[in-house]
């Protein structure tokens, strides 16, 4: 796991747009996993940007997102589907027949869960990951006590998590109480992994999740297991982080990261 610590959460979100650019350009056909959430949607402005500016290609990647709710509709506004027209697809040109959400509103949830790992299979698995954090260490939404080898299925959400998210629902009532997400086992195979965190409100977690021991009570613990694993933060989430001093040594001095410093 490698740790890079930016300024501001401006700073981090374009570092981890500049890391899907790279990947992109060097792969066109580049299989990405997205994650939504507040955080996520400064990388998604960097990468309309870039597509703008910088002509960056979406037309013959593929995506695959994290999760989706039960029981919402596409067209709901707080559905994922909706999150990623909003804040990418409909700005960038990627092609829709190529952007994949576990459905939601299968009536068989077991056998769309089962489809959906057999779909990133058959996309040759996922190159990149994109990750955030939720306050109680999980990554998609896979909830304290799920199994680091865990694959797509159904999670019941936290109290922590319903809490989290109640806002934009307004308010937990309103709110679906279950997910399908891909699972731990599912996310560590993908090649690629950069999680972002900001802000302090996830200071805790992240100095768990990168520095505490391999735990099914903090999921993102199990991306310590990742041979490729870069976890962007800036200074507020980095805070307290105990190697600090190390982490920016390396993200100054290798020459992996030479072109983003
Ligand atoms: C969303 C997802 C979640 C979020 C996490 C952080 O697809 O997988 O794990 O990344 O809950 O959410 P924010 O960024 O809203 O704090």
């Amino acid at each position: 796991m490698e740790v890079i610590i930016q300024p501001n959460q401006e700073a981090a979100a374009a570092l981890v747009a500049r890391i899907v650019a790279h990947d992109l350009r060097a792969n066109p056909h580049l299989v990405l996993g997205l994650a939504t959430g507040s955080t996520m949607e400064c990388v998604y402005r960097h990468l309309v940007r870039l597509h703008q500016t910088e002509q960056l290609d979406f037309s013959l990647c593929s995506t695959f997102n994290l999760d989706e709710y039960v029981g919402l509709f596409p067209s709901d506004p707080n559905a994922y589907r909706h999150y990623m027209d909003r804040h990418l697809f409909r700005h960038v040109n990627v092609d829709p027949r190529n952007t994949h959400l576990p459905n939601g509103l299968a009536t068989d949830l077991e056998a769309e869960c089962r489809h959906y790992e057999a779909m990133i299979q058959r996309f040759g698995g996922i190159d990149l990951q994109l990750l955030g954090i939720g306050k109680a260490g999980h990554i998609g939404f896979n909830e304290p006590l799920s199994a680091l080898r865990s694959r797509t299925r159904v999670k019941a959400l936290t109290p922590t998590t319903l809490k989290q998210n109640a806002p934009l629902f307004g308010g937990e009532d309103k709110m679906p109480r279950r997910a399908i997400t891909m699972g731990v086992g599912t996310i560590i195979e993908a090649r690629r992994c950069v999680l972002l965190a900001t802000g302090d409100s996830k200071a805790d977690v992240i100095a768990q999740a990168v520095e505490g021991p391999i735990t099914s009570m903090v999921t993102a613990t199990a991306l310590q297991l990742h041979p490729r694993c870069t976890v962007i933060v800036d200074e507020a989430a980095g805070a307290q982080l105990k190697e600090q001093e190390y982490y920016r040594w390396i993200f100054d001095n290798e020459p992996e990261w030479e072109g983003y410093r």
